[in-house]
């Protein structure tokens, strides 16, 4: 049996933050992020609102779509490296928020490769009978971990995500294959220093500004371009398909330079490259979710779909599914 993607939702912040502001807090410009990046604007959530926000909204819309109560839901996972709290997990308050009482529900930590490793895993609880509606959500309030004085990351990251519905497919279409991988040596190049078990909070920590994202852009650029390009490739070898067999590529909205290189290693077209990257930036586990939500129109069953991704940890992945259902 397989799992389908049978509805999508989705939620930006109403609040932008183009370059020319960011062009104020720091110095940079338009054109080095526009240029380096394909980053136009990126969304910013209000102060009080939390990760969790973004995900009931999502559902919320699923929930809508398919005429479904939130009792019917068996699962909720939750991919987030911006949790509303350490513990509980985000997922717990989002079976809260939204009433699904009869659901039992976690999170998952793989940074922008998180919405793969969340699909993967409630996959598998509909592959093998067990639950019959699961709900993956990615998303992240990045605000809330950047340093808006740092221009190596306050100019790439936005906030938002979404989630999909996850039923039993009635046919061959669903999730058919998928690969994913771990390098925790690549972990120094991309993490938040302090705030963990290893360094808790202290005024040392803070002033250090050890609870802010660290990233080495060009190191991780180098690994990403590399690897989410490599695994894509892989993923269309391993189920026998050429370019023009793949409809659109899905890829985690990082750089528009290393989707860019992705979809060469796939020997895609452009237009079936989906891109929104340069209105929401870097959502970290928002942005496959969040192009489900923008391009959802552009869908039809049985389309072949790659979503590829690579982010902190080092994680990343490919999944190869066929789209369950027209809009
Ligand atoms: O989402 C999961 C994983 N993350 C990624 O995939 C991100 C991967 N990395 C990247 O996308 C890119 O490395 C960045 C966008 C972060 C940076 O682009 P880059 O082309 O790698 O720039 P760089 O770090 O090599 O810096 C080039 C120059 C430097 O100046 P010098 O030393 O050549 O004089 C930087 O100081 O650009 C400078 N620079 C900036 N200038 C204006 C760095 N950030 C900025 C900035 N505005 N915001």
């Amino acid at each position: 049996m397989r799992a389908a993607i049978t509805a999508v939702g989705g939620y930006v912040p109403e609040k932008v933050i183009s370059n020319k502001d960011l062009e104020k807090l720091v110095d940079t410009s338009d054109e080095w992020i526009l240029s380096r990046t394909g980053i136009k604007e990126r969304r910013v959530m209000p102060d009080g609102t939390a990760t969790s926000d973004i995900c009931v909204e999502a559902v919320n819309q699923i929930l809508e779509k398919r005429g479904i109560s939130a009792k019917e839901i068996d699962l909720i996972i939750v991919a987030t490296v911006t949790p509303d709290h350490v513990f509980p997990a985000t997922a717990n308050i989002v079976s809260d928020k939204v009433g699904a009482t009869n659901a039992w529900s976690f999170d998952i930590s793989a940074a922008c490769s998180g919405f793969l490793y969340a699909l993967e895993t409630g996959a598998k609880f509909i592959e093998c009978g067990k639950h019959k509606k699961v709900l993956v959500c990615g998303a992240d309030k990045m605000s809330a971990i950047i340093n808006y004085e740092d221009r190596n990351t306050c100019v790439i990251f936005g906030d938002g995500g979404g989630a999909v519905l996850l039923e039993p497919s009635t046919d061959e279409d669903g999730i058919i294959d998928s690969i994913l991988k771990t390098d925790g040596s690549g972990r120094e190049f991309l993490h938040q220093k302090a705030g963990g078990s290893l360094h808790p909070p202290t005024h040392e920590t803070i002033d250090a500004r050890e609870h802010y994202v660290h990233q080495e852009g060009k190191t991780v650029f180098k690994f990403a371009v590399t690897n989410m390009a490599e695994v894509s490739r892989e993923i269309m070898d391993n189920n026998d398909l050429t370019g023009d067999d793949v409809d659109y590529l899905c890829a985690h909205q990082a750089n528009l330079r290393i989707i860019d290189a992705t979809a060469r290693r796939m020997e895609l077209d452009d237009e079936k490259v989906l891109i929104n990257i340069e209105r929401y930036g870097n959502t970290t586990a928002g942005t496959i979710p969040l192009l489900f939500w923008d391009f959802e129109k552009k869908f039809k069953k049985g389309d072949n779909v790659v979503l590829a991704a690579f982010g902190g940890g080092f994680t990343w992945g490919s999944v190869y599914l066929k789209w369950a259902y027209n809009s």
